[in-house]
């Protein structure tokens, strides 16, 4: 049953963290070294990594609905699976692989792909259960 899954919450914001630890290590690398060239990709383990993913987590704490629906297991999956790699191929396309573009390209169009599951996820109908409010059986507080 949909209800009974774990809330995927927790899972976005020990991924948060772990991202914002290698994201802010970049940050500082950058600066020490003045070699700023993976710049973009210290901005997108940040906002992408920590700062999408940490949000999303909390987001799923209070729609405790959505965040345990298969939907949300969907979402994390696919995002998770993505990110990484796509970090990976944007470093080595700025340090000058082309052959890495069409990679972070598809790459980028899963990450796409995620966001509009997690979107379909957050407006979907559901019934309402527990104290949800009237407008969003997906908002359940605790
Ligand atoms: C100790 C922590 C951090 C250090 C040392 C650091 C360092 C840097 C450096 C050296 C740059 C390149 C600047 C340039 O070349 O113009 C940069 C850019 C950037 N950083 Fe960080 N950063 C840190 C934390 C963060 C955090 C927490 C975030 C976001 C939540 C963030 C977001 C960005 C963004 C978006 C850019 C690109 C800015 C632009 O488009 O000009 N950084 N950072
Ligand atoms: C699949 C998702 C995303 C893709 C494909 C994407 C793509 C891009 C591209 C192509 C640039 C220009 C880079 C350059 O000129 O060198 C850029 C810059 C930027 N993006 Fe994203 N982005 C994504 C997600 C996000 C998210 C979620 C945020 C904020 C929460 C964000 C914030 C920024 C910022 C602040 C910059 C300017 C800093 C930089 O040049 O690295 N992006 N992004």
């Amino acid at each position: 049953m949909e209800m009974k899954m774990e809330n995927f919450a927790a899972r976005w914001i020990y991924m948060a963290v772990i991202y914002f630890v290698v994201a802010v290590g970049l940050g500082i690398f950058m600066g020490a070294s003045h070699d700023h060239s993976l710049m973009a990709v210290h901005a997108h383990l940040n906002l992408l990594g920590w700062v999408s993913q940490g949000l999303t987590g909390v987001i799923y704490h209070y729609f405790q609905n959505a965040g345990r629906s298969k939907l949300a297991s969907a979402h994390f999956w696919i995002y998770n699976v993505a990110l990484a790699p796509m970090m990976l191929a944007l470093a080595l396309l700025l340090k000058g692989n082309v052959a890495a573009e069409p990679v972070l390209g598809i790459l980028s169009m899963v990450m796409g792909i995620s966001v509009l599951l997690f979107a379909i996820n957050m407006f979907l109908p559901r019934k309402a259960s527990g104290n949800a409010s009237k407008r969003s059986a997906n908002l359940v507080l605790q």
